[in-house]
């Protein structure tokens, strides 16, 4: 939709659904996942909780976006979480020009084709035998060189997501706040929790997370 000088009301009614739409559900699904896997991995939780309180010892340490630039161990949790759990599990594009994907395999010009980002995440040839283990350490530079291009949960060109940095700083602050007054236990088990692949990925069952207060 392309606007002139000034939005009509419909205009903005409309963006505003777009953002919210886009951004309410997404963020929302991708910090329940990311809690039940720091629920089922104590220890890394225990990390990212150290991290947190270094960086912000006490309750009225104002937030900021710099210091929530310390944060790198939470950052790469995050991203460990979408990698596994990528809210936006596919997404569909329309081919502007005939293209090969592999030897003898073209998506003609005009084509619908979907971009399985759930698949592209989980694939061994690309992460390792590990790639079905949450392990944040995936993201430390010196192990996700070459990497960038299969890691997309917010897409990637022209129509990639709008809110990724809000996304990302929004979740940073939420996890701030739950980590560090709450610790979080499940019974389940990582090679055992199956997907949805509903229009946001969600968790096949229920999230039974153990909520308990810190201090
Ligand atoms: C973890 C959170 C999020 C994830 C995983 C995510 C992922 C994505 C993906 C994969 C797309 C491309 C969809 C497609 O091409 O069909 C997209 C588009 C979009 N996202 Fe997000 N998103 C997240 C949060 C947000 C937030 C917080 C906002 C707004 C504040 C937002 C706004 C948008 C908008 C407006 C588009 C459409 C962009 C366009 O078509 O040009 N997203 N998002």
């Amino acid at each position: 939709m392309a606007f002139k000088d000034e939005m009509t009301e419909d205009q903005v009614k409309d963006s505003i659904f777009t953002v919210i739409g886009a951004g309410f559900e997404t963020t929302g699904t991708a910090s329940a996942h990311c809690i039940l896997f720091l629920a089922m991995h104590p220890d890394i939780q225990e990390k990212v909780y150290q991290e947190i309180m270094s960086v912000f010892p006490a309750d009225d340490v104002e937030i900021t976006y710099d210091s929530l630039s310390k944060l790198s161990y939470l950052e790469n949790i995050m991203k460990e979480s979408l990698r596994l759990g990528p809210t936006v599990h596919s997404i569909a594009r329309e081919a502007m020009d005939n293209f090969e994907i592999s030897p003898g395999q073209t998506i003609k010009r005009g084509s619908i084709f979907c971009i399985n980002i759930y698949g592209l995440h989980h694939r061994k040839d690309l992460w390792g035998e590990d790639a079905e283990l949450f392990n944040p350490d995936r993201f430390l530079p010196e192990n996700f060189d070459g990497k960038h291009q299969y890691f997309i949960p917010f897409s990637i060109g022209r129509r990639n997501c709008l809110g990724y940095r809000y996304a990302y700083t929004s979740f940073k602050v939420m996890m701030v706040k739950l980590l560090k007054h709450f610790k979080f236990t499940t019974n389940l088990k990582l090679n055992e929790i199956k997907f949805n692949r509903q229009i946001a990925l969600k968790l096949k069952g229920k999230h039974l997370v153990m909520i308990e207060k810190r201090h």
